[in-house]
């Protein structure tokens, strides 16, 4: 009788090799050999330097800034593993760009998080493993089966034991109140929400604040950080109504672009805490610090390759 066993391969792409060293090391092997360069004309050249020839392969890479080279080197290293013969692909993207473009604003724009999905299934990659997503509807925009994970748990863990008792959950925006939500259940805490207007990619403003903020001290929620104007509208509505100049923020992606830095800077931030989703584009400064994702991606990767359930790592409700 033969038995067959299926190995498990785990590659990185180019965007954030830290992590997938520390999810390689959390499930104890060795990430397969790649290469990740150009060629003269600047085109990407991606070659896999292991077989993975019946192989269930994980390929770790998330489209962060800049958005497009990391979706290409995906797609590409997709494409050479399809090719190479794994027997089933999962992309692990922990942080997915375009995810925010999940509708036309007005008319004539594309609906980019759709077209990035398509051609995340055309490149041959049959099921994403992704975490806290822009938003639930990602879910119908894959045809793919789409594994949504929650890294809250890791940013309550970080955040938990500095927090005043007089702590507010705080949605940033309406999108996140399904966020604020699932904080202020664990944390047993009240919820306010920020109502925000995007004026533009950098610039926001807030109307008015929903909930009792006053004399409390806010825990900003937000799924990402990206130029930080979200947060910084948002912190100046929640002093102006009363609130305790003593503000956390958790956010599952640091993006940390354009002027984030000086923004922040500007803010009476108690403590910040992304995740190492991505690799951001500014080094942290002391209030700030980064809780790991890794375990959560490994023990995913584990069950996803033994069968099991995830239910409990889910982002769901
Ligand atoms: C938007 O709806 C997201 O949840 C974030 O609030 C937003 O993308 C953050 O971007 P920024 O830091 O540039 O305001």
């Amino acid at each position: 009788m033969y038995s067959f066993h299926v190995e498990l391969s785990l590659i990185s792409g180019s965007a954030n090799r830290p992590l997938a060293d520390a999810v390689a090391k959390v499930l104890g092997v060795s990430l397969a050999a790649s290469l990740i360069g150009r060629y003269p004309d600047g085109e990407l050249r991606v070659e896999i330097q292991d077989s993975v020839r019946g192989h269930d392969v994980f390929l770790i890479q998330p489209t962060s800034p800049p958005a497009e080279e990391h979706l290409m080197v995906l797609l590409l290293l997709a494409d050479a593993c399809r090719r190479a013969g794994a027997a089933r692909l999962t992309a692990v993207i922990p942080y997915f760009g375009y995810a925010r473009q999940d509708r036309r604003a007005v008319g004539r724009q594309p609906v980019a998080a759709r077209l990035v999905a398509d051609l995340i299934e055309c490149a041959g990659i049959e099921r994403v493993v992704a975490v806290d997503m822009h938003g639930r509807a990602m879910e119908g925009i894959f045809s793919v089966p789409l594994e949504h994970l929650s890294a809250v748990p890791q940013l309550v863990a970080a955040v938990k034991s500095s927090l005043p008792e007089d702590s507010v959950v705080v949605a940033s925006d309406l999108g996140a109140t399904k966020l604020a939500e699932r904080w202020a259940r664990i944390l047993d805490l009240p919820t306010a929400l920020v109502h925000k207007q995007r004026v533009s990619g950098e610039q926001v403003t807030v109307r008015d604040i929903t909930g009792d903020v006053r004399d409390r001290s806010p825990l900003l929620v937000d799924d990402m950080i990206s130029t930080g104007g979200t947060l910084a509208a948002a912190a100046k509505i929640l002093i102006r109504a009363g609130a305790k100049p003593h503000i956390t923020v958790a956010a599952t992606h640091g993006l940390l672009v354009g002027d984030a830095a000086t923004r922040l800077a500007a803010l009476p931030l108690s403590q910040l805490v992304v995740t190492d989703s991505v690799i951001p584009q500014l080094a942290l400064s002391a209030n700030q610090s980064t809780a790991t994702i890794a375990p959560l991606l490994a023990e995913a990767i584990r069950r996803l390759y033994e069968g099991h359930s995830l239910g409990d790592l889910l982002s769901l409700g």
